[in-house]
């Protein structure tokens, strides 16, 4: 295999992220505006593009890719994309996984398990109808509970991310992990993070994570666990029970030190860091000059990635990034 990447840092990148569809079937109001412009389909990298892209990191040393978006089960061949992908798992890749929003993952579980996903993660924000419908604008969270509960029968692994919001969630977090005990998913919460313009201030649902989880400690038993799953978060294993309790503090506690991840774009951009425009055009590079071309853009990107991110919630101030989550697959 081809020698591993390591950026100028010296951090080894081993986690590749794709967002499949920069399109969603929800408009979650921290992550999307109401009236979003999504990319014309013709601007799309072909499935077999992402394909020949990520066997190229895996070459270089990726272990872990995610798919997500967007929403990945929207986009109509991701199904056939983790089969191609999977055939990976355990021969180069240590996991292939997914981030959905799970409102059409009831009809995929089974396959998406048959492929060699071993574990999801779900995007639920709350499990209170109406709070969840005004979260997401469109949602229904039975469609998204009944998601999991197929997940669950395929034998998928769940872990539960909800984004902390004040005044809307901040409520149900001790009931969500609750929730989560008693089902046997993980949970990670997560501070709303500064990408893309929304209809409102982020600053007005910020919540610091350091605060809920002085709370939480007060009500659960929570063992710090060090054995993580290569993601951004710091785990903590409710005592007793099967359930690890995830922080992603990226404006309380940054983790960018040990960032291991790049992310490859709908349209065939690799993003070396959440929080930087820094990109450079795989698309272009694989199309132009084919895989010894893709190599070198691969190899330039790594080396070009920040030091670290700077986001910061402050009224009346810009995002960091102008473009939305959903375009570097979070
Ligand atoms: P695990 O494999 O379960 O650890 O997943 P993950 O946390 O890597 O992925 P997931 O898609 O569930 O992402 C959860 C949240 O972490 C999302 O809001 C991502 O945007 C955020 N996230 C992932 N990587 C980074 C990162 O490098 N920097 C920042 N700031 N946020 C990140
Ligand atoms: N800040 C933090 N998390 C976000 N997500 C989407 N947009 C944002 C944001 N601005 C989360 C979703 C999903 C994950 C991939 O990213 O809730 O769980
Ligand atoms: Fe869609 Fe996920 Fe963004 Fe919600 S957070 S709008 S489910 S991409």
């Amino acid at each position: 295999a081809a020698s591993g990447l390591v950026d100028g840092f010296g951090r080894t990148i081993r986690y590749l992220r794709i967002s499949v569809t920069d399109r969603c079937d929800l408009r979650c109001r921290y992550c999307m505006a109401e009236k979003m412009t999504f990319l014309p389909r013709s601007k799309l990298l072909a499935l077999e593009e992402i394909a020949i892209i990520a066997e190229r990191f895996i070459d270089f040393g990726v272990r872990k890719i995610r798919l997500s978006g967007g929403e990945p089960l929207v986009r109509r061949d991701v199904v056939e994309l983790v089969q191609r992908l999977g055939s990976h798992v355990g021969h180069g890749l240590d996991e292939l996984t997914m981030t959905t929003n799970a409102t059409r993952l009831a009809d995929h579980a089974q396959a998406l398990a048959d492929a060699g996903i071993r574990r999801l993660n779900v995007s639920m924000d709350s499990r209170d109808p109406a709070v969840f419908r005004h979260i997401t604008r469109h949602g229904d969270v039975d469609q998204v509970l009944g998601g999991i509960a197929a997940a669950k029968r395929a034998g998928l692994a769940v872990k539960i991310n909800m984004v902390a919001l004040k005044g809307l969630n901040e409520d149900e977090i001790a009931p969500m992990l609750d929730w989560c005990v008693g089902e046997g998913h993980d949970l990670t919460l997560i501070e709303t993070m500064p990408m893309g313009a929304i209809d409102e201030d982020r600053t007005d649902r910020f919540v610091p994570l350091t605060a809920v989880f002085d709370r939480l400690s007060q009500q659960f038993e929570l063992e710090r666990d060090l054995a993580g799953t290569g993601g951004p978060a710091r785990y903590w294993r409710v005592k007793g029970s099967a359930t690890r309790l995830g922080l992603i503090s990226p404006l309380t506690a940054n983790f960018c030190d040990g960032c291991n991840r790049v992310r490859l774009t709908t349209e065939g951009r690799l993003y070396s860091c959440l929080g930087h425009d820094d990109q450079v055009d795989l698309k272009a590079a694989l199309r132009d000059g084919g895989v010894p071309a893709l190599d070198d853009a691969i190899r330039l990107g790594i080396a070009g990635k920040p030091a670290r991110h700077d986001f910061r919630i402050e009224r009346g101030s810009a995002p960091a990034v102008a473009r939305h989550m959903s375009v570097t697959g979070g």
